[in-house]
């Protein structure tokens, strides 16, 4: 099998790997080759790209994500190896405490196979729509929420992302409570990410998301979101499977109020 890194040229020959109900894969690719804590991977058969992962490095955690292998060219070990090559790249290079991923259940027994063990899931929503937030509680960007922001989702995810987060706080949302910063909004950083410190902050951040019924994937563990997004008429309609190798992280899931993605939690 041959391995190599993604190049800004191979994105457009990606589109036949595109799985169903996915987001786009080609925007994340196109992010992936040009962010330099990425490590995009293509596995080719004579010429043709078959499978394609990538790994992604926070400080001491690393994640994988998009490991995906055409129709065509599974149960042949080509996931097996584009994961096992994946993981050499952060284990030989950065000294991680943990690696992460999001498995589909198609997935999961691979990933095992490999050392990766089940940690908790997260449950996807769709179907429904919410009220909108009230007027004049979400405030927009200043650039002191940028710290106290960033020391919020160090605690509640127990990473340094500092460097995804960076290119989205202008465009993100805020909410204070007594001159505390409790909770924000991050319309652009995958599948719309929120965190709060209350539910009251947490739900009304969910209204500014959701009113338009956008659909949302949140850690099992935050049943009072769940309930919120339930009780509007959204439905579960999936599952994904967050699994680990190495330190299990201290994080806070019932902080999230909206994940970031299958490649990042
Ligand atoms: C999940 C996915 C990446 C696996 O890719 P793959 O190339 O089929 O993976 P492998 O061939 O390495 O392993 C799959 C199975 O085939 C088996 N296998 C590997 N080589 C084999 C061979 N030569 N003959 C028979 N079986 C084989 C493996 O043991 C494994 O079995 P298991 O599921 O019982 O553990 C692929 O199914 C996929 O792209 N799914 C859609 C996207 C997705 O769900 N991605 C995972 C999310 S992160």
């Amino acid at each position: 099998l041959k391995i190599d890194l993604i190049s800004h040229g191979d994105i457009p020959h990606l589109t036949h790997l595109q799985p169903e109900g996915w987001m786009p894969i080609q925007p994340y690719y196109e992010f992936y080759t040009q962010s330099h804590f990425c490590n995009p991977i293509k596995c080719t058969v004579d010429g043709k790209i078959v499978g394609i992962g990538c790994s992604i490095v926070h400080g001491d955690t690393g994640w994988l994500g998009h490991i995906i292998v055409d129709q065509g060219f599974r149960q042949q070990g080509i996931g097996t190896a584009i994961t096992g090559t994946l993981m050499d790249f952060l284990m030989k290079r950065r000294r991680l405490k943990s690696m992460l991923l999001v498995s589909t259940p198609m997935g999961e027994s691979l990933y095992r196979n490999l050392g990766f063990q089940k940690e908790s899931e997260y449950v996807f929503f769709k179907g429904g729509i919410t009220p909108p937030a009230a007027e004049g509680h979400i405030k927009d960007f200043s650039p002191a929420y940028r710290k106290v922001g960033l020391e919020l989702d160090v605690y509640a995810s127990c990473e340094d992302r500092r460097k995804l987060l960076e290119p989205h706080w202008e465009n993100a949302c805020f909410i204070e409570a007594k001159g505390e910063l409790c909770g924000f909004f991050m319309p652009t950083l995958g599948e719309g990410f929120i965190l709060a410190t209350t539910s009251h902050s947490g739900l009304e951040l969910m209204r500014k998301k959701h009113c338009g019924g956008r659909f949302g994937v949140l850690p099992a563990a935050n049943q009072i979101a769940i309930e919120y997004l339930q009780d509007h008429g959204f439905a579960e309609y999936r599952r994904g499977i967050r699994m680990v190798k190495g330190q299990r992280l201290q994080w806070h899931p019932k902080m999230i109020y909206g994940r970031i993605g299958g490649n990042l939690g």
